[in-house]
């Protein structure tokens, strides 16, 4: 891996789940700030060329995907495609066939990256507190009812009892507009 390209000490990451539902640029928006780092985390590098995560030329991107199966012709030449988009792809060890994330966080750590914000999606987002890879929750709650159509703020983590939730520590609250931003220390 190259290490002499700077990346910003802040990094963002999202689930290829995410890129595929919404194409998020994952820029700094609405605004003024320096752009994240962005992360996307893609097992079976499933990202299409054309995703604005990697065609927005601003700042540093990485899509970290799996061992598995690189050695594929298809595969050598989709990360060719997205490495000529400025983009880096780092081919990291799987766990259940996903990236595993104590070994990406590992290469984040070598980047001196110290600031990483984990904008889901609900899977990843599960995996990520699973693997206790999280400090710090910020949930944004909307006054909005979706029902159970909608999807889960985070996905599966195999608790049947209410005593077995995960409980937050040192509980902030801050309105934010209609929403309220409850933070909280895992
Ligand atoms: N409201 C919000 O703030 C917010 C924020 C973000 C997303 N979302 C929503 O969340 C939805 C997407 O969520 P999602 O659950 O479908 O997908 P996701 O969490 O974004 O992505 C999950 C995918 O990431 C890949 N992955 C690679 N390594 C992983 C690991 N160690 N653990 C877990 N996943 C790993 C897997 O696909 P591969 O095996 O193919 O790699 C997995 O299926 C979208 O509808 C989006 O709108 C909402």
């Amino acid at each position: 891996m190259d290490y002499r390209r700077a990346i910003p000490q802040i990094c963002v990451m999202v689930g290829i789940g995410t890129v595929l539902r919404d194409d998020p640029e994952l820029t700094v928006r609405l605004v003024k700030g320096k752009d994240p780092a962005r992360v996307v985390v893609d097992s079976k590098l499933r990202i299409p060329v054309t995703a604005k995560v990697l065609n927005s030329k601003r700042g540093s991107v990485i899509i970290a995907t799996t061992h598995e199966r690189q050695e594929a012709r298809g595969k050598r030449q989709k990360i060719k495609k997205i490495e000529a988009k400025g983009a880096e792809v780092w081919i990291l060890p799987s766990k259940k066939k996903e990236v595993d994330l104590t070994a990406l966080m590992k290469e984040i750590g070598k980047r001196e990256i110290i600031n990483l914000i984990i904008e889901g999606g609900s899977k990843f987002a599960a995996s990520a507190i699973k693997e206790r890879i999280v400090d710090k929750v910020a949930i944004f709650l909307a006054p909005k009812i979706l029902g159970k159509e909608g999807l889960p703020m985070i996905g599966g983590l195999g608790i049947r009892r209410l005593s077995e939730a995960i409980c937050l520590r040192k509980l902030q609250c801050k309105k934010i507009g209609e929403d309220i931003l409850v933070e909280g220390y895992l």
